[in-house]
């Protein structure tokens, strides 16, 4: 019986190295230790074995139970090490430097932002930045924007709570608030209070509204300002640098229309419409764009400017409507979502 025993664990060991899988290894050992296996069958033969044989083979058959256990749980680790394996696929050195993903290109907005920028610099305007975060006064005040105006309404804009602090951005008038600007119309003053006229500046920058997003909404989006102050700056001047930055950007066969409008900061003041049919998507006749005019005077009062000298427009348009109708995207919302498919069509 111990030369059966001594067969059987070893043919257990071969039959259970070459096992691959758990239905497998569950078979095998039924056949060893199952109620009809081969093991159990030579354990059931103990009774037939003479009494004072019985104390020594039962050590035995101690020793072959604790390797046969042995036997399943190093197969059974093996099977589960194996299966891990199989899941993790090939092995990976970690410490590799990440797969080069070619070289990155701008994002749209950016394009269109810096292509506007450099139109405008061939034409003598320079960057002029401000803070995301700014005062009523900037904001509203200084550019006659009455207290009961409707864009100063906690509806439209992002007050911070009193109390707020921003080192790097100082209060002009005690106890004002903090907001997040709602237009880039704030790089206006705050450029007018730095430098005497005249004045020829582009800034571009991120703006933020209360607005539910949708396909053409979103709370966080970009305007490009421009502010030109001089002597004996006229509305044609206006709209011969609209036509001119708008042809370069779009096309030749672009065109802009005035709308008569209200802005406090200019009078008069007008909405601004591109008509760009030759652009792909582009289904209506006028599209509009932005908002201008001629500097209100009540505006370089504000700053120190004296208005019997100094005359100037300005205009600030949407810089994700610009790059909609310039690259034919038909929802504001992918700018924003960082998706590859959509950011490597403007590679
Ligand atoms: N700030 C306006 C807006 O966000 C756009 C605008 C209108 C800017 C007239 C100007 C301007 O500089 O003169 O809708």
């Amino acid at each position: 019986m111990q030369a059966q025993l001594s067969a059987l664990l070893a043919q257990a060991r071969t039959e259970f190295a070459a096992l691959r899988t758990r239905p497998e290894f569950e078979a095998a050992k039924a056949r060893l230790v199952g109620p009809n296996g081969s093991f159990t069958a030579l354990m059931k033969q103990m009774g037939t074995v003479p009494k004072d044989q019985r104390p020594a083979l039962g050590r035995l058959f101690n020793e072959a139970k604790a390797q046969l256990q042995g036997l399943f749980d190093l197969t059974l680790r093996a099977l589960e090490d194996a299966e891990i394996s199989a899941q993790l696929g090939p092995p990976v050195d970690a410490s590799l430097p990440s797969p080069d993903g070619g070289p990155g290109t701008w994002h749209p907005l950016t394009q269109v932002r810096e292509e506007m920028c450099r139109i405008l610099h061939q034409v003598g305007f320079v960057v002029a930045d401000g803070p995301e975060v700014e005062t009523e006064f900037y904001c509203f005040d200084a550019l006659n924007t009455p207290v009961d105006h409707p864009a100063r309404e906690a509806t439209d804009t992002f007050y911070f709570p009193d109390g707020t602090r921003f080192a790097n951005v100082s209060r002009r008038v005690e106890g004002e608030k903090y907001l997040l600007r709602t237009h880039t119309s704030t790089v206006q003053i705050r450029t007018m209070l730095q430098h005497p006229p005249p004045v020829r500046i582009v800034s571009p920058g991120r703006t933020f509204r209360r607005d539910t997003t949708d396909a053409t909404h979103s709370a966080n989006f970009h305007q490009l300002e421009c502010l030109y102050v001089d002597r004996d700056v006229t509305v044609r001047d206006l709209k011969a640098l609209l036509d001119y930055i708008f042809a370069a950007l779009l096309g030749p066969d672009t065109k802009t229309r005035f709308r008569p409008h209200y802005f406090g900061y200019t009078e008069p003041s007008f909405e601004v419409d591109l008509s760009a049919r030759h652009l792909p998507k582009v289904r209506k006749d006028w599209i509009e764009i932005g908002g201008c005019g001629m500097v209100d005077p009540a505006v370089f009062e504000a700053v120190g400017y004296d208005p019997g000298v100094w005359t100037g427009y300005a205009f600030g348009m949407g810089l994700e409507r610009l790059a909609m109708m310039l690259y034919g995207i038909d929802d504001i919302r992918y700018f924003y979502q960082n998706d590859l498919r959509f950011l490597k069509q403007f590679a």
